[in-house]
């Protein structure tokens, strides 16, 4: 099929190589310059694994293509995929203007039946209102059906091929038919509903992984106090095939770019409905305090943190990523500035500018020369890298001797011969 793709961000990129990969003919739009010029010399703007790859061969097959311009795009899209940001707006909700800029392009722009497709996270209702715009700027027939995406940065390119479900929201069975045929050879089960169900599905899949992560951290703060071990009970209660196992690994709380803006989004649109949802409250509460206490157990160990060399390992919000935004490591790194200490970061891929952290932040080369002199060493997110340090040699280029685990990655065993201090996350400190 011929398919367009608005926007070439996390999403849209990854969307558009894989939808080339299946074979069809996608042209990727987009209004930076920079960006769309970039892409047609094969320079990718994020790090995502087997993204470069596929990029460049589909680019090769001629079954993609980048483009500014919507009337090179949209004209000759049987599916056209709106994938903008629809970054948190001051009150909360999601900010929608990149959302409707692109329905008027793609309105103004169309020159036969079509079917748009949401993949950006958007509010309950939006098909309704991107049906509206469109309908304002063309005379042809198209039909807006939502089809949220559920890509995990890092393994994005992989959930778009192999993905548990497909969410087809739509209310025509003409473009349901189109959205069928687009994701034919993806061999999962196709959720078909409403517009209005498959925008909440969505949000709603991204607030219950939110809660069941601050879930565990709850019980991990009480394994801290009552001297259980979380990764236990995280087993105990993850074999029972009704809790699952997945997305129970106790650590700093979650982060990202979904996660805390749809779970905002999704709490800020039930209050304005009056009906406040006092579970996805707490789990954003609970994940507010994860990263308090663990600067509040470092103070604790430290003494203060006024004055003191403290190294943290990984800026990410996650591994493999290098995207920063709501990374529980750069909260961290802030308040440990704000609590007065020097703070030096080491990241295998990512970096923050001084803008986005508060400050001036030092990078190091390597996790060593992070540790070097530094009181207290934290590790912040869950690299490979960092399950693999030499303790001996981290230790050794240390001043101090305390090493925080922030993602419960190391043997406490080997923490301890190696001369830490080690605490971890859902354990009782050892003072
Ligand atoms: C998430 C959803 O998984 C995806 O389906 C959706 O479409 C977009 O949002 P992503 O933001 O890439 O994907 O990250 P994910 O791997 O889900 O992790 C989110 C956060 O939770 C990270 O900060 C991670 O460190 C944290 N996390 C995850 C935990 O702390 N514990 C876990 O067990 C799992």
């Amino acid at each position: 099929m011929n398919v367009a793709v608005v926007g070439t961000g996390y999403v849209g990129l990854v969307s558009g190589s894989c939808l080339a990969e299946l074979g069809h003919q996608v042209t990727c739009v987009d209004v930076d310059v920079e960006k769309i010029a970039g892409l047609n010399n094969g320079v990718i703007p994020i790090y995502e694994p087997g993204l470069e790859e596929l990029v460049k061969r589909n680019v090769g097959y001629g079954r993609l293509r980048f483009t500014t311009s919507y009337q090179e795009a949209i004209p000759d899209a049987e599916v056209v995929s709106i994938a903008v940001g629809t970054p948190s707006a001051e009150d909360g909700t999601a900010d929608m203007k990149y959302v409707k800029a692109a329905a008027e392009e793609i309105g103004k722009n169309l020159s036969d039946y079509t079917v748009i497709a949401t993949k950006s996270t958007v509010p309950v209702g939006t098909a309704e209102m991107i049906t509206e715009i469109v309908k304002a700027n063309t005379d042809c027939e198209f039909d807006v059906v939502s089809n949220p995406e559920t890509l995990r940065e890092g393994h994005a390119v992989y959930d778009f091929l192999h993905p548990s479900r497909v969410i087809i929201g739509s209310s025509s069975p003409r473009a349901t038919d189109f959205m069928v045929h687009l994701f034919a050879y993806l061999d999962c089960p196709k959720v078909v509903t409403d517009p209005r169900s498959a925008e909440l599905t969505k949000y709603a899949a991204n607030a219950f992984l939110a809660t069941k992560i601050s879930f565990i951290n709850e019980i991990a703060h009480l394994c801290e106090e009552v001297g259980a071990s979380v990764e236990d009970v995280a087993k105990g209660i993850g074999l029972d095939p009704r809790i699952g196992k997945d997305f129970l690994h106790a650590g700093l709380g979650w982060g990202g770019s979904c996660f805390p803006k749809d779970v905002l989004a999704l709490s800020t649109l039930a209050a304005s409905l009056d009906y406040p949802l006092p579970i996805v409250n707490a789990a954003i509460k609970t994940n507010v305090h994860t990263r308090e206490r663990v600067v509040s157990r470092l103070e604790k160990a430290l003494g203060s943190c006024a004055g003191k060399k403290i190294a943290v390992l990984g800026l990410a919000f996650k591994d493999n990523t290098d995207d920063t935004r709501e990374s529980a490591a750069v909260a961290i790194i802030r308040e440990l500035h704000n609590r007065g200490a020097e703070v030096r970061a080491y990241d295998p891929i990512a970096n923050v500018t001084s803008e986005h952290v508060g400050f001036d932040l030092e990078h190091s080369a390597d996790p060593y020369s992070a540790a070097e002199g530094a009181e207290a060493v934290v590790i912040a997110t869950e690299w490979d890298e960092f399950r693999n340090l030499d303790l001996q040699r981290l230790k050794k280029a240390m001043s101090g001797d305390i090493l925080f685990d922030g993602r419960n990655l190391l043997s406490q065993e080997e923490a301890e011969r190696s001369g830490f201090r080690y605490f971890r996350v859902g354990r009782k400190s050892k003072m």
